[in-house]
């Protein structure tokens, strides 16, 4: 497939192809920054579109509407500076003792020598118990929020069905409902987690409405730990395939960054992402016209060869390593530095917890295309 893909060529008499895919690491970091490409088909447009009947209107949608990697400045710019206040290093730091703590006890509950799956009892529990202690969501309800996320997932991928979308609508409206006891719950009594944050910012900024907030809080609890708990579970199985990178690993504390984005390269957790053309822009040598989407495969360009030496090969001390795994530009992970918080107390905990885990059984990878994780990871602890 050649390095600028038209996904549809053009037809004898017709105008435009519609759908790009780009491979290379110069090709998907430019389209990243590039404020000529965003994630709203309505800048593309010469008219407003007509609004959707509310027959035809899908609740998931509307809910994704308000998320911050569907905005354009300066919708997004308000958004992003308001959640950046929740995300900083500070609150980071604050963090680690309670991630530390879970990790821990997660580990000690596991049986000594008996199997366990690193996916489902490990990296679920602990991602999905810290975002929620930040945003202020009880963990007896995580099971819940578990099956909402994963419904989640299956809508944003590429391979969406209308069975899936259906799931999504419905999950949307359960979601919301949920949240909104929440809400009520912290207004009446206000605590020191996100949703209180958010609920007293509300107060000073008008637009900041209760359907935003409610979208945000679905956005936070899925994003802050779906993507994470793919980069601890390839974490363990790279290192567990390469016994010579996993001494280096355990011998070299102060490695355990560049590990992580060595992880995040190899294995981006997002896969791909979209974004439509506001103009006509030459990439390439190709044309793509203004309103054509592009599909960026960030696995690819983090693994593009003229950027990264012997690409294919897990180097934990690799310096530079600047992956497009948290993505580019203003959509770059808000949640970054706290999932390489995650990602290096787990992994570390792990390995800690056992020199020498194996496999079980057979890894099994999710049935994804945008979301690169294992559904299940079987290990046992060989020593
Ligand atoms: C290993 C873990 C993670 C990976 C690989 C990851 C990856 C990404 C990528 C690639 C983007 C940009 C997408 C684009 O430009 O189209 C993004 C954006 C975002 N991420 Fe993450 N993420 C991770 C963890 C988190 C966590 C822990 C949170 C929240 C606590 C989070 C919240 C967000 C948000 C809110 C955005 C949208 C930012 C914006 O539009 O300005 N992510 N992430």
């Amino acid at each position: 497939m050649e390095p600028v893909h038209c996904g549809r060529p053009p037809t004898p008499g017709e105008q435009a192809s519609d759908w790009w895919y780009l491979f290379r690491y110069p090709d998907v970091a430019a389209v990243l920054k590039d404020p000529r490409f965003g994630r709203s088909i309505i800048p593309a447009l010469d008219a407003p579109p007509p609004p959707v009947p509310a027959e035809e209107r899908e609740p998931f949608w509307d809910m994704y509407a308000h998320w911050t990697l569907a905005l354009e400045p300066p919708a997004h710019t308000r958004q992003r500076t308001l959640l950046n206040r929740a995300f900083t290093a500070r609150v980071v730091e604050a963090l680690r003792p309670s991630i530390v703590a879970r990790a821990a006890r997660l580990l000690d509950n596991l049986p000594a020598h008996g199997h366990f799956d690193v996916v489902t009892d490990f990296a679920f529990p602990l991602t999905l118990s810290i975002i929620a202690e930040l945003i202020g969501i009880p963990q007896r309800d995580l099971d819940q929020v578990k099956a909402w996320s994963l419904t989640i997932a299956a809508v944003l991928d590429y391979k969406r069905t209308w069975d899936i979308m259906a799931a999504g609508n419905q999950m949307t409206r359960d979601f919301t409902a949920y949240l909104n006891g929440i809400l009520a719950q912290r207004r009446a009594r206000p605590a020191s987690d996100l949703i209180s944050r958010l609920l007293s910012a509300a107060k000073d900024d008008e637009k900041l409405g209760e359907e935003e907030l409610v979208s945000l809080c679905i956005m936070l609890l899925f994003a802050g730990h779906e993507t994470t708990v793919n980069l601890i579970s390839a974490g363990t199985l790279l290192l567990m395939e390469q016994p010579e990178q996993l001494d280096i690993f355990r011998a070299r504390p102060e490695m355990t960054d560049s590990a992580i984005d060595e992880f995040l390269r190899l294995h981006s957790p997002i896969q791909a992402t979209t974004r439509i053309a506001y103009a006509d822009v030459v990439i390439g040598g190709r044309l793509v016209r203004r309103g054509e989407s592009v599909t960026l495969l960030l696995g690819s360009a983090n693994r593009d060869p003229a950027a990264f030496p012997d690409p294919d090969r897990l180097d934990i001390a690799r310096r530079p390593n600047r992956h497009l795994a948290f993505g580019r530009g203003i959509h770059y992970c808000l949640g970054a530095p706290l999932a390489m918080a995650q990602g290096g107390i787990a992994l570390r905990a792990l390995f800690e917890k056992c020199p020498d885990w194996q496999p079980a059984a057979t890894p099994i990878w999710s049935d994804n295309f945008g979301f690169r994780g294992l559904a299940s990871l079987p290990v046992v602890c060989a020593r």
